[in-house]
């Protein structure tokens, strides 16, 4: 993508100082306010740039503090070896590194050999993961973007290289190991560079995202990539999906479930089966399981549940697109279906076309994209996806395209809804870089709920979201637990795809599916209901700070380091983020009844006992079952709203404004329609709260007219 940056200019800048070649000299240029970009040789034509289709949002950029010069773009150097591309970054002895896209085994990224590639299976924290964004940031108060979609290494602080200097000091070695395992230990300082192998590429490509604070960093890279997600408010309900073999009446019965018991639901999911092939997909109804697909969209429409659907990109030879495909797919196929060539224009639109006539025309609200994500290349007889010598139509290799498989798919399926003016909220298994304004989901099968909670902190280093699912439990507790997450991210969902019964009925799964439910199933369900509920009080005050990630690039979840860089103590907490400004998450993981929850500087107060906390200091924190386990930062007026069951054009919300401690600072909620994108029209409005002389006051601005929510009732706590 080309930007019409007036502002642009290119400066020639002499880099090794060596021999004056053009093709050893770095291309500096300004991209953006605060982001400059750093060139040597060739960038690929399937970059994450070249990809990228928003557009940068360089009015929100320019508001932002100036940049300062946080790393000098001369310094930067790029090598082109035979082997391909190598980059070198300087790094202080002081800097802490976060990010490389959706990491499951660490938080803090320094002293490590990093691999983002595209996996499910994290392999010994290699760096493998679903969205393998080339993308860090530190702590000094930038962000470094590697733009290629190749298979990358970075070491980051790791090692020192000779240049033909044999005096330079390495470190590392221990010559006076006392034992054995001392022998190998890395007892040496880290080197002053992250070192980037970009095997293949005839070029060194690099963004750096200027501050002058980490935060301020990564606003610029979420509003280069077009802003963040604004999902259709509907999406950030509760999404329940069905057993992959259910049926019509299944999801019928299901629905009443939900409305008569009052357990709010927003969102219902179908797994592989409400198709006449999945794997590969066929992309036609069922006549076994859904004999009226419409009659299904229209009674849940009306029961105010949206219809998402299961499905991945592999294209079976049973589906009406897949002669039209032949010519514009991979040259080999996965589970004897087509791999759709996403990087040319035919698969897109051919894709695209059918879907919109076929689903999105007729009502269906989303889609999950699944297994877009190469797995499980940590396992020698996982071999179902396309190989990395695949060849595409559009020049693109199986690598690249299996690191922007899910990005490119992506795209394919959203464009549908821009193009209709509806807003949504999809699923996917993989993501690549410049992701941040996609409103979609990252899910896993990894299922390990103290790595489902790290990856809240790390996704919102990198422009990503994640909802960390529910499934079956070992106990009642777990299940409390993991739903307490799950209502504290991005997405709330239930999957129950291999569970007949919601899984607060019986948590147990081969029960679960044998229909023994738990004796006090009412009992496990009103916990449940009584965490969803929180959900759906909690939107107002979610969706705006999703308003606030997509005109200003503030991520909705984020590390306590972003917001607190300047305290030590933040560097190495991944189990605790931010939501939005004010509130703090501390999710308790598996059965615990209790855990340690650190507070930043200021006052916090506990949200179920309104005790107050001082911060800078740990404790241990108690917290029941049907409890939510989220500090609030003294000084803020958060907005709560009476539950509703599902959100509908028609819904307004009564709210309750809590105003806690002294030195009140005002609150803004978003308002626009939640469902179109005529926001980016200017048409919606903010209301601002604000604490004066001990009354609440109401302030609205905006074009949008409609009200969508009712200031009530203010509570001073
Ligand atoms: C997996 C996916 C699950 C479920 C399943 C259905 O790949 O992660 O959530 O959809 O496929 O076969």
């Amino acid at each position: 993508m080309i930007h019409n940056f007036s502002l642009s200019i290119v400066i020639l800048a002499a880099c090794l100082g060596l021999k004056a070649k053009a093709q050893q000299t770095n291309q500096i240029q300004q991209m953006a306010p605060g982001v400059t970009r750093v060139t040597l040789g060739e960038t690929d034509k399937f970059s994450p740039y070249n990809i990228l289709q928003e557009k940068p949002k360089l009015a929100a950029m320019s508001q932002l503090p100036a940049p300062g010069v946080t790393v000098d773009p001369k310094a930067i150097r790029i090598e082109l070896t035979p082997r391909g591309a190598v980059v070198h970054i300087p790094l202080d002895d002081k800097e802490e590194l976060y990010g490389f896209g959706l990491q499951m085994n660490s938080f803090r990224q320094r002293g490590l050999r990093r691999r983002p590639i595209v996996n499910d299976n994290p392999l010994n924290d290699l760096g493998y993961t679903h969205a393998p964004t080339t993308f860090y940031l530190s702590n000094k108060g930038y962000g470094i973007f590697i733009n290629t979609s190749r298979y990358t290494t970075f070491y980051t602080g790791t090692h020192k290289q000779v240049k033909g200097n044999a005096a330079v000091n390495t470190a590392g070695g221990n010559g006076k190991a006392q034992s054995v395992e001392d022998l190998y230990k890395n007892t040496g300082s880290q080197s002053g560079e992250v070192i980037v192998d970009i095997p293949g590429a005839k070029g060194g490509d690099v963004f750096i995202f200027n501050g002058p604070t980490l935060k301020n960093a990564l606003q610029r890279y979420n509003l280069f990539a077009g802003g963040g997600a604004l999902p259709a408010m509907w999406g950030l309900g509760i999404q329940y999906r069905m057993k992959a073999d259910s049926k019509q009446q299944d999801v019928y019965n299901m629905a009443n479930y939900f409305r008569d018991n009052h357990i709010p639901c927003d969102v219902f999911g179908l797994e592989p089966q409400w198709q006449t092939a999945a794997y590969s997909c066929s992309y036609v109804w069922s006549p076994e399981h859904f004999p009226a697909p419409q009659e299904l969209i229209d009674k849940m429409q009306a029961q105010g549940i949206h219809l998402n659907l299961w499905e991945h990109a592999y294209t079976s030879p049973k589906s009406p697109i897949y002669a039209s495909l032949a010519s514009s797919a991979g040259d080999y196929k996965v589970w004897n279906g087509l791999v759709p060539d996403f990087a040319g224009p035919t698969a897109p639109q051919i894709f695209g076309d059918y879907h919109k006539k076929t689903f999105v025309d007729h009502g269906i609200a989303s889609f999950k994209m699944d297994e877009c994500d190469n797995s499980n290349i940590a396992m020698g007889d996982q071999t179902w996806a396309f190989p990395e010598m695949s060849q595409f139509p559009s020049g693109i290799d199986g690598e690249q395209m299996h690191q922007q498989f899910g990005t490119l798919y992506f795209q394919t399926m959203y464009n549908i809804y821009k193009k209709a003016n509806k807003r949504s909220y999809f699923n996917i298994r993989s993501l690549n870089g410049f992701a941040s304004s996609y409103p979609v989901s990252l899910y896993s099968d990894t299922y390990v709920h103290k790595e489902y909670i790290r990856m809240i902190s790390n996704a919102g280093f990198s422009g990503l979201l994640w909802s960390p699912e529910v499934r079956e439990s070992a106990s009642i507790t777990e299940l409390c637990r993991r739903t307490q997450t799950a209502i504290l991210s991005s997405q709330t969902v239930f999957n129950s795809w291999y569970l007949k019964s919601p899984p607060w009925l019986q948590y147990d799964r081969a029960k679960n599916n044998r229909g023994e439910l738990l004796p006090d199933a009412k009992e496990a369900e009103a916990h449940i209901r009584t965490l969803l509920n929180f959900r759906m009080s909690f939107i107002p005050y979610l969706y705006s700070a999703f308003a606030k990630y997509n005109q200003e690039g503030v991520p909705p979840f984020r590390a306590l380091v972003v917001d607190y860089p300047e305290d030590k103590n933040t560097y190495d907490v991944w189990d605790e983020y931010m939501i939005g400004d004010n509130v703090l998450a501390a999710p308790l993981a598996d059965s615990a009844s209790t855990r340690k929850v650190y507070l930043p500087k200021g006052n916090w107060y506990d949200y179920n006992t309104n005790k107050m906390y001082a911060g800078g200091q740990s404790y241990e924190i108690a917290t029941g079952l049907d409890q939510i386990p989220i500090f609030i930062k003294e000084g803020t007026i958060l907005p709560i709203a009476k539950p509703v069951e599902f959100i509908s054009p028609a819904t307004t919300f009564d709210m309750t404004c809590y105003v806690y401690g002294e030195n009140v600072n005002p609150a803004r909620l978003f308002e626009d329609d939640g469902i179109t994108f005529n926001f980016e029209n200017n048409n919606f409005s903010l209301l601002d709260l604000e604490w004066q002389n001990n009354k609440g006051k109401v302030v609205q601005k905006g074009q949008y007219k409609s009200r969508l929510y009712n200031i009530k009732a203010w509570v001073k706590i």
